[in-house]
This record gives structure tokens, sequence and C-alpha cells, in this order.
């Protein structure tokens, strides 16, 4: 997905730009390009299809400004290219910009603007705004970007510059996030904390319809309309060095093995023994709130909403309030039925997928109450809801998720254990529960230590073209997950099935070529998980087994350590993250930057 930094200050920007650049990496791109205020006055501008180090290669020695901005692109309106690539400069090259979103009505103002003359040069939706920025008569920057984004139609997060106001770089957001760096006499602007956190940890993030400008010693926020807001510049607790591959090959490893640590900040703090129940500070729910929820909903995309699956499981079992997860793509579009009785739970890591805040605005118009389960602390979906947990996993860098989905439903657990202690779950079930939670770090680490016989398993199964993943109840969201995380980064064509389903059809599917994955709790499924392998292995189908004991069945088993059986989901799929990654590493994929795939999907 598209990512943008920009600079002013004292410091030679281009460096300081392309090392954005670098750490904006992870969110996947097709090109780069950056533009600075040259010292003689005027823009100079390199772009570059390919990675960022192209782009660096492409920079001339003599390229000094200390006012910029650069971006990574991810296609969407025309092919990867130099041209198509940002900042995207007027015919007289005096204004530059760059843009994350999508222009819904880029090809009605091209038109437009092509009839008066203007003569584009990419095909990108992004252009049309430099040329109504150029083009407008507003005698300050300000109006004239505010001129340009009335017409605009769909969503942005941009960094303007412009040679008549070598002075300052004005930043606008509409649906795609816009931070803000604050620094000694120097500010920055990025699409994301992690381009500007090793040199300011103090940022303000931009809600959307609000613009800011900034100047090397000054900043200063205001609606599209031009009313001031007020931005008081919030810490960042995460630190530089978690971006960082701390010693591992890649960041998908780096965040399995960090699981125990993840786990244990999302506990830490939040217990409370006295009343075997757990407080969550930003929850903005009282009790007699609590206890008036007749129904749970759960949504998210992807990883998230299978994180919500598990959820909806642990809600409604330690709860008893009717509980399920939806993808949030769906929901939005099915005009669904708003309940007041009903809590809405939107789930995201990034706190920015477009689908889920869509969701929530969705929601909230119609006047629901939405909670947010959410990592990235001050981002739209988090600031949207009306309270919420954080699930303090850390920054997560690999475009595939590991850590935010463990404690993403550990997080649900605390929730489920709240709203349960608040209604009927005992002191006892509670105590057992709250043991369960402190021992996942120490069985997530146990996991771990079974990495080497996991990669020989891995490199067994990666000639499969096929594999098929099942469980019932707890176990079919881990299936689910599993499978898509062997897809997302094997390319291994997968499919998840309630293990109960399986003779209604993709029993079809069983044979030697078609090994199968079965998630196999020791609780009271294990009979008929059990019979499943059974017929599974009547049709001469391969088993891996992942199970609290040794499966007779199974051709292989990865035996991992017992919880209650409503916490095992969390460690169950554990196991299949590294099974996903040897797989792909055995098959020599880019395991952090998958195919076609983007970090945060900010756009429909
Ligand atoms: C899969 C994955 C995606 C995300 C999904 C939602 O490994 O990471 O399926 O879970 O795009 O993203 P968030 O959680 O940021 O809303």
């Amino acid at each position: 997905m598209c990512g943008i930094v920009g600079y002013i200050g004292k410091r030679d920007v281009a460096p300081l730009l392309l090392e954005g650049l670098q750490r904006l990496e992870y969110r996947g791109y097709d090109s780069a390009g950056i533009v600075i205020a040259g010292k003689s006055g005027g823009l100079k501008a390199v772009k570059a299809k390919g990675r960022v180090r192209e782009l660096e290669a492409r920079v001339p020695k003599r390229f000094a400004g200390t006012t910029g901005i650069a971006h990574t692109r991810w296609a969407t309106h025309g092919a990867p290219s130099d041209e198509n690539a940002h900042p995207h400069l007027d015919t007289e090259g005096k204004v530059a910009v760059v843009h994350n979103g999508i222009v819904d009505n880029a090809s009605e103002l091209r038109a437009k603007l092509e009839a008066d003359g203007v003569v584009f040069a990419s095909e990108t939706d992004s252009e049309v705004i430099t040329h109504l920025i150029a083009r407008s008569q507003a005698a300050s920057l300000e109006e004239k970007v505010r001129e340009a984004l009335k017409v605009v139609e769909g969503t942005y997060g941009i960094a303007v510059m412009h040679a008549d106001f070598p002075d300052r770089i004005v930043a606008a957001r509409n649906g795609s996030p816009v931070v803000l760096g604050i620094g000694e006499k120097e500010m920055f602007v990025a699409s994301d904390v992690a381009a500007l956190i090793s040199h300011t940890r103090q940022v303000v993030t931009l809600d959307d319809g609000e613009m800011a400008t900034l100047k090397a010693d000054d900043f200063r926020t205001y609606t599209t309309s031009g009313t001031r807001t007020t931005a008081t510049p919030e810490t960042v607790e995460w630190e530089a060095a978690s971006y960082d591959m701390g010693g591992h090959d890649t960041y998908m490893h780096k965040e399995i093995c960090e699981q125990p640590d993840a786990v244990d900040r999302v506990l830490r703090g939040r217990i409370d023994d006295k009343f075997s129940t757990v407080h969550l500070g930003g929850l903005n729910l009282d009790a007699r709130e609590a206890r008036g929820i007749r129904r749970v909903k759960i949504l998210g995309c992807g990883t998230s909403f299978h994180a919500g699956m598990i959820g909806a499981s642990l809600i409604e079992g330690l709860a008893r309030i009717p509980a399920d997860s939806e993808p949030a793509s769906e929901f939005r579009y099915r005009n669904p039925v708003v309940d007041p009785d009903t809590l809405y739970i939107a789930v995201s890591q990034s706190g920015e997928t477009y689908d889920v805040l869509a969701a929530v605005q969705e929601l909230k118009r119609k006047g629901a109450r939405v909670l947010g389960v959410v990592n990235v602390v001050g981002s739209a979906i988090a600031r949207e809801t009306d309270g919420g947990v954080y699930v303090h996993a850390g920054p997560e860098v690999c475009v595939v998720s590991t850590k935010c989905f463990t404690n993403t439903v550990v997080a649900f657990a605390l929730l489920a254990l709240h709203l349960g202690r608040i209604r009927d779950l005992s002191v006892a079930d509670g105590k057992r529960i709250i043991e369960g939670l402190r021992a996942l770090p120490e069985q997530i680490q146990e996991i771990l230590t079974q990495e080497e016989d996991i990669k020989k398993l891995a490199a067994d199964y990666a000639e499969a073209k096929s594999m098929m993943f099942i469980g019932r109840v707890r176990g079919y969201p881990v299936a689910l997950e599993a499978s898509l995380k062997l897809k997302e980064i094997s390319y291994i064509h997968a499919e998840a099935y309630p293990a109960s389903e399986l003779k209604h059809g993709p029993l079809a599917l069983i044979e030697p070529a078609m090994p199968t994955v079965a998630i196999v709790p020791d609780d009271s499924l294990l009979e008929k998980n059990r019979a499943a392998m059974e017929e599974i292995k009547a049709r001469s189908g391969r088993i891996l087994a992942v199970a609290h004991r040794e499966q007779e069945k199974a051709d292989h088993t990865i035996v991992v350590p017992k919880n209650e059986d409503e916490l095992d989901p969390i460690l169950m799929g554990i196991p299949l993250q590294l099974l996903a990654y040897h797989t792909a590493l055995a098959l020599g994929r880019d395991i952090d930057k998958p195919r076609n795939l983007a970090k945060s999907v900010t756009v429909e």
C-alpha cells in the first residue's frame, strides 16, 4: 500500500526521506519517488519503478535541500512505471503532490482538465489533484489545496509542496492516514509512524476532513473548511527498534517469536485477582450497560475476522451473550438491521482498514454503540469507536498477521471474562480463565521450541499443490486462519472446513495428494474429530494433526500444551504459523511481502 513521508527543517532532506521510505517498504509498493525544494528555488524530482534502492541510485549527487516529500506507490490507476510514480508535478513544475487513496471521480476531472488544455504526464488518478491545485487562483497554498479538494471525490492522504511557498508543506486527510511528527525546529509528515519514529515520537494524527500546514518551527491544523482545530501531540510508545528485524531473517519470524512477550503485554496490569476479573480502562461501558447487552456482533476483515470468530465463541461461552463475527466488507453492503441492544465490536490490527472503518461509520450513523479491538493506538478505527481494548502487540511489520492475531484473541478473552464476571460467570470460572491466561506466554514459548520439527514437516508438506484444514467449533476459526496464512505466503491452495461438514462435500477432494491439517483439541469433541480423521484415512488422505496428544490416525502430530478449553484455540494456531512460514521458506517465497497483498488496506 502507498506510503508518504515528508520533512521540513534544517537537515539535508534527501537521505532523511529515503530512510523514511525504507521504513515504509514493508507495506508493499511497486515504485517510489522524491521531490525536494532546491536551494536555488524550484522543485527537483526523481522517480523510479521498483525498489527504494533503485530510486536512491538515481538521486544525483547535487540534490541538496531541507524540504521535501516522498512516496512509495502501489498501483491502482496505471501500471507501475517511472511516470506513474509519485510525486506528481504540474506542467510548470511548481506544484508537487504525493497521494494515498483513490480519486473516485478522476476520469471526469481529468476529462475537464484536458478539455482546458492540461497535458497529463501519467495515467494516475492522483495527478488530477496536482493540476487542480496548480490551476487555483487562490492566494495561499492552503486555499489552493482546499479549493482542489472541494471537487475531489474519494479517499486521500496527501502532502503538497509549492515552489512559490517554499516555507511549508500542506497535508490533508480523508480516509487515508496522515500523521505529523513534531520535532525541534523540524516537522515530519507521514502515512505511518514507522517513517518518522526514529526522529520523533511526538505525533499528531489528522482526522478525516482535517488539513495541516507544516513549517520548520511550527504547525497548525484546521478543517477543510478552514476552521482551526486543536492538535496536541501524543507520544508514541513504540520504539524505533521494534521496526528492526532484530537478528531474524524475516519480520514474520521475528513476530512469531515475539508472541510470548506480546501476550504478556496485553495481560499486563489488567488482571484483578480480587474479583477474578479484568480491568479494561478504555471500554467506556459500565456494568449496567454491560448487563443490558443482548447480542454481540464482531466485524473485521481477513485475519481479524478470524480472531473475531474466536472472540465470539469466547464471549458466548464465558458471558453467555449470543455473539458472531462477520466480514466487515460484507456487513456494510447488506443494509444490516442495527439493534440498540447489540454491542458492535470492530476488530483491526492497523485500525485503518477501509471496510472496517466504513462499517463503523455506518453503524454510528444508525446510532449503534461500537467498540474497537485495535492494535495501533490513535488509528482511525480507535478514534471512531466509542471505546475499546488495545491489543498491545507492538508494531507488526510483516504483511501477514501473526502476533496481532494472537493478541487480538487474548484481548477478546479479557473482554469475555470482563463481561462474563459482570453477568453470570462464577468466581471459580473467572479464576480458571485467569490462570489459563497467565499460562499462555510460557506455553507459547514451549510451542516455539518445536520449530525444528515443524520445519521438517513443512519441507514434506511443501510439495502439496493443495491442502485441507479442518476443525470443529472452536477449532474451525483456527483452521480458517491457518489455511489463510498458508495460502498468503506459500501460494499453496488451501481450504478450511468445519470437520463436521466433510461428508457434505469436501470429502470428494481427499486423496493422497491432498493432505489435511486437523485441529484436534482434547475436549468434548475429541471423538468426533477422531472420526473425521478416520474418514480421511479411509480415503488414503495424509493427516497432520495439531493436538494435545499423539493422534493414532494422523501421519504426524504436533503436540501443543493444554490450556482451558476456551483458550486452546490461541495455542493451536501458533504451530501452524510456523508451518506456513517454513513451507513458504522451503518454496523460496518473499515471506514479508507476499505477492498482490498490502499491509494495510485503506481502499475499498
Ligand atoms: C492476513 C492479514 C489480513 C488482515 C486484514 C485486516 O494475514 O493480515 O487478512 O488481517 O487485511 O487488516 P486489519 O487487521 O489491519 O484491519
